[in-house]
């Protein structure tokens, strides 16, 4: 037995002396066990997240597809390999940033997630923006805008501005998968990110 489990006699609890790298750890192996909503019995591996544990720049999809959920990783597929670049063009390797999504778990087809498995998942995102506390968010796709800023505007009524939710300056664009479909999309994507890195220099780099 260790001197660590000798003395503390909830070594699975997060404490206030925790590093967000501790914490993230602690809620992975919770979200690992996850049985709370039908996407459970589809998954290979939960997807829970990954990258910089203080990063200022916290990236939001929708929920994991085939490649994801094989790898037990967000955005390693086609979509990923997209959202690699955009990151890369305005300055950011995929480590510097903390990447998440709406749904931790495959939806089966690649199914939108439904409001019931949303609801059930959003719990272990919100501790997730708790612990890295990012200055900025990327709300990448209509549902994780509108799951995050709980409204049910279009993609176009939303991008183009920060918009501030709770201590976060978010900033909407499309989603990597609409802009394959779309490459017309990637032009007013370009301008989504420029004006997010203008904004995170102003609020990150600062002083
Ligand atoms: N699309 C998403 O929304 N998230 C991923 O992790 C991969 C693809
Ligand atoms: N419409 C959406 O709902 N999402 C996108 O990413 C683009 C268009």
């Amino acid at each position: 037995m260790t001197q660590d489990s000798l003395f503390d006699p909830h070594p699975e609890s997060p404490g206030p002396g925790d590093s967000p790298a501790m914490e993230l750890a602690t809620l992975s192996r919770s979200a690992a066990g996850c049985t709370n909503c039908r996407l459970s019995l589809t998954r290979s591996n939960v997807v829970f997240g990954e990258g910089n544990p203080e990063a200022g720049l916290f990236v939001i999809g929708e929920g994991p597809g085939a490649e994801e959920d094989a790898q037990a990783r967000p955005f390693v597929g086609r979509s990923g390999q997209l959202l690699d670049r955009i990151l890369l063009a305005i300055g950011f390797e995929r480590s510097d940033v903390y990447i998440g999504n709406i749904v931790k778990c495959r939806p089966p087809e690649n199914r939108n997630p439904l409001s019931d498995e949303i609801e059930s998942c959003k719990p272990f995102l919100m501790q997730q923006l708790e612990i890295v506390k990012p200055k900025v968010v990327l709300l990448l796709g209509r549902v994780a805008a509108n799951t995050i800023l709980g409204n049910t505007l279009s993609l176009s009524a939303m991008r183009g501005r920060i918009i501030r939710w709770n201590q976060f300056d978010c900033v909407v664009t499309y989603h990597p998968a609409a802009l394959l479909r779309n490459p017309n999309w990637k032009r007013p994507c370009w301008e989504d990110v420029q004006m997010l890195r203008a904004h995170y220099d102003k609020v990150c780099l600062k002083g």
